[in-house]
């Protein structure tokens, strides 16, 4: 739980009208400072995510000397070029960012300079093995807690070679990570996973010139060219979307437009989900920007069903399973979620947070398994009192729950949805109709 705990009651809405658009992706935002920072030139940023994981980013940056301007509309990046960067003078605190560590472990590895990488009491549970490993056969110097594989990370920059890496699990972090350290390393660093995680990293090396070849299963990248800055408009999360997608298919009689949503390939699995169980959403007015796919999302209330859901989907909507567990919870039938063992490991073990939460507010039978649930869908929720384990995707997930709960329901933190979503609570209050 944070320093300052912040408890909120929810109370059920009678429906969900009107439109709203979601903040800036997460996961562009933290890669349109890293790239902005490693290039030449100025990169100018619309629609940054304004989150706690992407201040953590931020100042990361500003503490290795890269000037970084925020006026609240544009971010402005003065890019110091890829061997521009300064040892840091402290400790760089990634807070509760994963995507942080992990992509700046590579970062970090092929610099001059020594650093030391930690973050709060949750990332510093979090296995840190999947990418000191294959950066260690690239010859990263990092040694950590746990013989390497816990934060804090020390890194003492060093000179990297390019491998082949065969990724055993399908995670954007380990490829962005062995990306950034590909861009310091002698040839081709190569990686290739077990099916394809979300390519933004390929989409914005590319848009800032980098010199890389993205297959199907994976990526290519040769260092040494240099980066030039861009323009970037983020395109607004779909992963914050979600909470409202499936908030207005389980609230009866609601109907909901969500704006200027990113809609790649690889991060739609949630909507793929969403319309097997049966789910009305549209998406409206396609259009690409700053080389990513962007859509206005229709949204109506549905009657769900239970469905299987793994295999490559997962991947694709791996940030999605809280909401996707809410929605299972209140749909017909039985929902089988299998081959997301990676739940176990994110910000908490999802899998153990949603189980035993929705069974606290009144859901069916639910079963874990190692590498998934079994939900039996119930006609209605009744509430009670539920722990956020002080990951922002649970806590939203059950704020979407509580909407359709009998009674209220009073989750014990919500400090942290700051990490990914300011103004969450602000937005959902704008379209309930109570
Ligand atoms: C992210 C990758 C995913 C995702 C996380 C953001 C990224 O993590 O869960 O929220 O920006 O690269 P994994 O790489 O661990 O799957």
């Amino acid at each position: 739980m944070h320093e300052h705990a912040q408890p909120l009651t929810v109370a059920p809405v009678q429906k969900l009208q009107g439109e709203l658009a979601v903040p800036g992706d997460k996961s562009i935002s933290h890669r349109s400072i890293m790239l902005g920072s490693l290039a030449q030139g100025i990169t100018r940023i619309s629609n940054f995510l304004r989150g706690e994981d992407n201040f953590s980013t931020m100042k990361a940056f500003r503490s290795m000397g890269v000037p970084i301007e925020d006026d609240g509309q544009t971010v402005t990046v003065h890019g110091v070029g890829l061997h521009g960067l300064k040892e840091p003078g402290d400790l760089l605190d990634c807070g509760n960012s994963g995507t942080t560590i992990r992509l700046m472990t590579g970062l970090l590895s092929g610099q001059s300079f020594f650093s030391v990488l930690t973050g709060d009491q949750y990332l510093r549970k979090r296995p840190m093995k999947r990418v000191v490993e294959p950066l260690a056969r690239m010859g990263a110097q990092i040694a950590g807690r746990g013989g390497g594989t816990l934060a804090p990370l020390a890194i003492t920059g060093a000179s990297l070679s390019g491998i082949d890496y065969k990724s055993p699990i399908a995670s954007a972090q380990v490829k962005s990570a062995l990306m950034l350290a590909g861009l310091y390393a002698a040839g081709e660093t190569k990686v290739t996973e077990p099916s394809l995680s979300r390519d933004h990293s390929e989409r914005m090396f590319r848009f800032f010139g980098a010199d890389l070849d993205a297959f199907s299963n994976g990526v290519a990248v040769r260092g040494g060219r240099e980066l030039k800055g861009q323009e970037i408009v983020v395109p607004g999360d779909i992963s914050s979307a979600a909470f409202f997608l499936v908030a207005a298919l389980i609230v009866p009689g609601s109907e909901l437009l969500i704006r200027n949503v990113g809609v790649n390939p690889t991060r739609t699995g949630v909507i793929d989900i969403l319309k097997a169980m049966g789910g009305d959403i549209t998406l409206q007015d396609q259009r690409e920007v700053s080389g990513e796919p962007v859509a206005d999302l229709l949204v109506r209330s549905s009657r769900l069903k239970g469905i299987e859901i793994g295999g490559d989907l997962v991947p694709r909507a791996i940030d999605e399973f809280p909401a996707i567990c809410v929605a299972a919870a209140v749909a017909e039938g039985t929902t089988t979620i299998k081959d997301a063992k990676e739940l176990r490991v994110k910000e908490t073990d999802r899998i153990a947070a949603m189980a035993s939460n929705l069974r606290t507010v009144g859901a069916g039978q639910i079963d874990e398994t190692d590498d998934g649930m079994i939900i039996q869908g119930v006609e209605s929720l009744s509430g009670g009192t539920v722990t956020s384990c002080g990951d922002h995707r649970i806590a939203m997930s059950l704020s979407v729950a509580a909407l359709v709960c009998k009674n209220e329901v009073q989750i014990d933190d919500v400090s942290c949805v700051a990490t990914s979503f300011p103004g969450f609570y602000e937005l959902l209050a704008k379209v309930a109709v109570r």
